[in-house]
């Protein structure tokens, strides 16, 4: 081990250690002391961290006299089983509720198990598992955003720009030719923003040509590659790119900039997120237009969820769906509305 990684070690040790005996220091208090251990899935995500930053902000909100909120953060790195250790390790610190973004979301059986053990509340967030696992016991929640309503919108985003602006089509052969950068596969916002992207710009009678797509797992670095590749494959027949976020539409962007590529070479780009970056993008006009998705929202939701589960006071003025759901809607951003998304 150089030293470097020594040195990261030792203090990533004494952050555990820190963090566990914040959690256990407090166990003995009443129900008004809410001990939360957030799980996320990966905290280099772009998206994660910001909503993660969004909900320590409303826990503080939240803090008053009588209710104490402490936060432990672990981040998986990607490695499901690495979730399993952090979230058994915050139990056995005392936090009496956890908010997990699973790592593989069709794979919670064993945190389940855990909080049940500890008779400890889960809300899960953004990565959804699927209705039977979350049946499971009736102390776990889901809080995130339809899928479908993003890939709707930026469906109608794109067919906006294209009806606005006929040099979008380039070629002038009366079609789009387009790609796609997907997240994850087997995430659900994945596959289903794409598909309802496209199904909607058909519905509005935009003629799609479908010439290649890329899996980029979230990630700007990895969109950046695949969208070099699919430049080399098509040249400059590609008009317009849908992105699953932002950071893959950034990564696509800064493609076409390495090649310095001019502006009236450059295809469209739709995102999805409204991310710090993604904004700053749709105001910089290089991100044509993207969809807000509300962290704010789903922070909040989760605070006062996380507060309602362990005190038992005030589940009554959540709003769910399917019982143990709530979802929070998304918007379209475009370079005339963006600045009311940047004062958030
Ligand atoms: C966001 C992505 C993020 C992913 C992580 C999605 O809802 O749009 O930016 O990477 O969640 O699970
Ligand atoms: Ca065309």
């Amino acid at each position: 081990m150089n030293g470097k990684r020594f040195l990261a070690a030792v203090v990533l040790c004494c952050f555990s250690i820190l963090g566990m005996s914040a959690c256990r220091s407090q166990q003995a208090g009443g129900s008004d002391k809410i001990y939360v251990g957030v799980a996320s899935y990966n905290q280099s995500d772009t998206f994660i961290s910001e909503l993660v930053g969004c909900f320590e902000e409303q826990l503080n909100r939240l803090e008053s006299e009588k209710r104490r909120t402490v936060v432990t953060i672990r981040d998986a790195a990607g490695q499901q089983r690495k979730q399993n250790d952090q979230v058994k390790e915050m139990l056995d610190a005392g936090c009496n509720v956890l908010c997990v973004n699973l790592v593989d979301r069709s794979d919670p059986s064993e945190i389940i198990d855990l909080a049940r053990e500890h008779d400890v509340p889960i809300i899960f967030f953004n990565r959804e598992p699927v209705a039977e696992d979350l049946l499971q016991w009736n102390r776990l929640y889901y809080v995130g955003a339809y899928a479908k309503e993003s890939g709707i919108m930026q469906g109608e985003l794109a067919a906006d720009l294209i009806q606005e602006d006929a040099s979008i089509d380039r070629n002038r052969d009366g079609q789009i030719q387009y790609v796609v950068l997907e997240g994850e596969p087997g995430h659900q916002d994945a596959i289903i923003r794409t598909e309802n992207a496209v199904d909607t710009l058909k519905s509005r009678g935009v003629k799609l040509e479908k010439l290649s797509y890329g899996i980029a797992n979230w990630n700007r670095a990895q969109a950046q590659n695949r969208m070099l590749q699919m430049i080399g494959q098509h040249q400059n027949q590609i008009e317009l790119v849908l992105a699953n976020n932002d950071d893959m539409a950034l990564g696509a962007i800064e493609a076409y900039e390495k090649l310095n590529r001019t502006e009236a070479s450059m295809p469209a780009f739709l995102g999805i997120d409204g991310t710090d970056v993604g904004l700053k993008a749709v105001v910089d006009l290089k991100l044509d237009g993207t969809v807000y998705n509300d962290k704010e929202g789903q922070a909040e939701a989760m605070a006062e969820l996380a507060v309602a589960a362990v005190t038992g006071t005030g589940m009554d003025k959540i709003k769910f769906v399917n019982e143990r759901y709530i979802y929070l809607p998304y918007e379209k951003v475009t370079k005339e509305n963006v600045r009311e998304f940047l004062a958030e």
